[in-house]
């Protein structure tokens, strides 16, 4: 006879189960994430909550002909930001998963979103973490509407569903899925079981009855509370919302997207009356920027969206047996990559020097079209001569020192050229730029190439350098 197990150890941070305590999760990683949960019993089929309120119709086969698109349904979230990032707008009956540190503004930023779609649908705050007179506080300091968003401070899911069900909102955000129990498990209010339950639950709700659910999910370093990635699989979006609390502004990403792209970003500046969106980014970035030796603008590109930022470097001999490659705004490989090309395919003597690498705003850069404003940078700083004032580069720098090509690149030029930027050094290989001669852009093909352009011939540099040093700069 085959006996039943009573518990499961469950992963706290991917979801991942075993039949015994496991020290590392051999799915996601983690380390000491497992805990213990009882087993479940199979459900007698008639479920728990919404699935309660309707009997079990039998499923239809349609043809997808038949089928209306929601896509030409999606309705605005009145923030043009947000919007862009879902993909054109919100999807009736779609679960967003909005995922984010404590403090980042995702309870900010979804009563504004309701406050602006309250104007016309009906949008109900499930809150758990907060007070109903907390939330009026927060409305108030946003300046939101005191008629528009209906508050139900309520943690126990099956109620909850139940009072959703009776009240149809069209916009329906739980602020937070980790603060919702089902008294039908019984492992505790946040464990991966519970947020699950919640979630699968709630997507049933959505797909039945149109009702947009945005779930708010906090993310914790040490992985105690179930985090979102739990949950990435039931819901069709993932936003995260990111950046650093001691700088002002924050961006938001979608890393899954079932109904858009999940290149696209909005950037957000935190304000005294809630989250403003930025529009202009080049001028959050380089407002206060002196040029000078060592910096070098970037011509960044996130989604579509393009802007300009100011990478730093520092070269500074070494009192280390190994020289220090230090950044924090990007990889630091890739970081070493690039002084080694450096080395290699020019003169810069950088073997005995540590080299520093930051990019202003404290904002990090993967994308590897960022390479060659940081070996401008480096140059630069070595060499201690500011590129011109009004040049903007991005380029990727292969090991073979050549300059590749990168996305977006005409949006890119385009932005640089609005900024002001006149001197502007871009991929020469790339075909669709379509460079003329009299243009302000110039394409370069190699690391080499690119130092000539910016910092003159060989004599000319020498001359700088050696003016450098006689006025002890
Ligand atoms: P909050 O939305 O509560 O963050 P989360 O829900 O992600 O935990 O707000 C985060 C921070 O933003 C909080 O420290 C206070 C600050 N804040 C402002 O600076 N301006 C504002 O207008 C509001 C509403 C909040
Ligand atoms: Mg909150």
């Amino acid at each position: 006879m085959v006996t039943r197990r009573q518990s499961v150890f469950t992963c706290s941070a991917c979801g991942h189960q075993a039949a015994k305590w496991l020290g590392h999760c051999p799915d996601c990683g983690a380390w000491n994430a497992f805990i213990e949960e009882a087993v479940q019993p199979r459900g007698d089929g008639t479920g728990r909550g919404v699935l309660r309120t309707g009997a079990a119709a039998t499923p239809e086969v349609v043809c997808l002909s038949e089928v209306v698109s929601s896509a030409c349904r999606r309705f605005t979230s009145g923030i043009a930001e947000v919007d862009q990032v879902l993909g054109g707008g919100i999807v009736p009956g779609s679960v967003v998963l909005l995922g984010g540190e404590p403090g980042i503004g995702k309870s900010t930023l979804l009563l504004q979103v309701m406050d602006a779609v309250a104007s016309d649908r009906r949008v109900l705050l499930v809150c758990g973490e907060e007070s109903p007179a907390q939330v009026k506080l927060r409305a108030e300091r946003i300046g939101a509407r005191p008629d528009a968003v209906r508050v139900l401070a309520e943690t126990d899911l099956d109620t909850m569903l139940a009072v959703v069900d009776h009240d149809c909102p069209d916009l329906l955000v739980v602020d937070s899925v980790q603060t919702l129990y089902t008294s039908g498990l019984s492992s505790a209010p946040g464990s991966v079981s519970q947020v699950r339950e919640a979630a699968s639950q709630l997507q049933r709700l959505a797909k039945k009855t149109g009702t947009v659910v945005f779930l708010v999910g906090h993310v914790t370093k040490d992985g105690t509370i179930a985090g979102p990635r739990a949950l990435e699989h039931i819901v069709d979006t993932v936003l995260e919302f990111e950046g650093d609390r001691h700088r002002v502004y924050r961006v938001l990403r979608a890393t899954k997207n079932r109904f858009g792209s999940t290149n696209e970003v909005g950037i957000f500046e935190m304000g005294s009356r809630g989250l403003l969106p930025v529009s202009d980014l080049s001028h959050l970035f380089l407002s206060d920027r002196e040029p000078g030796p060592g910096a070098c603008i970037h011509i960044a590109a996130e989604g579509t969206r393009c802007f300009l930022v100011e990478v730093q470097a520092l070269v500074h001999p070494s009192e280390l047996s190994v020289p220090r490659r230090v950044t924090t705004s990007t990889d630091r490989n890739r970081l070493a990559m690039i002084v080694a090309v450096l080395g290699r395919h020019t003169d810069l003597p950088l073997s005995g020097s540590d080299v520093f690498v930051n990019i202003a705003g404290g904002i990090r850069m993967e994308e590897p079209a960022a390479d060659l404003a940081m070996a401008v940078a480096i140059a630069s700083a070595a060499r201690r001569i500011p590129p011109p004032s009004s040049c903007a580069v991005f380029g990727e720098v292969s090991l073979t020192g050549e300059i590749r090509s990168c996305r977006q690149s005409e949006r890119r030029v385009t932005e640089a050229l609005r900024s002001g930027f006149t001197d502007v050094l871009v991929p020469g290989r790339d075909k669709r730029l379509q460079l003329k001669a009299e243009s302000s852009a110039h394409g370069v093909q190699d690391i080499a190439a690119a130092f000539a352009s910016i910092f003159g011939t060989a004599d000319n540099r020498d001359r700088h350098c050696t003016l450098a040093v006689e006025q002890g700069v």
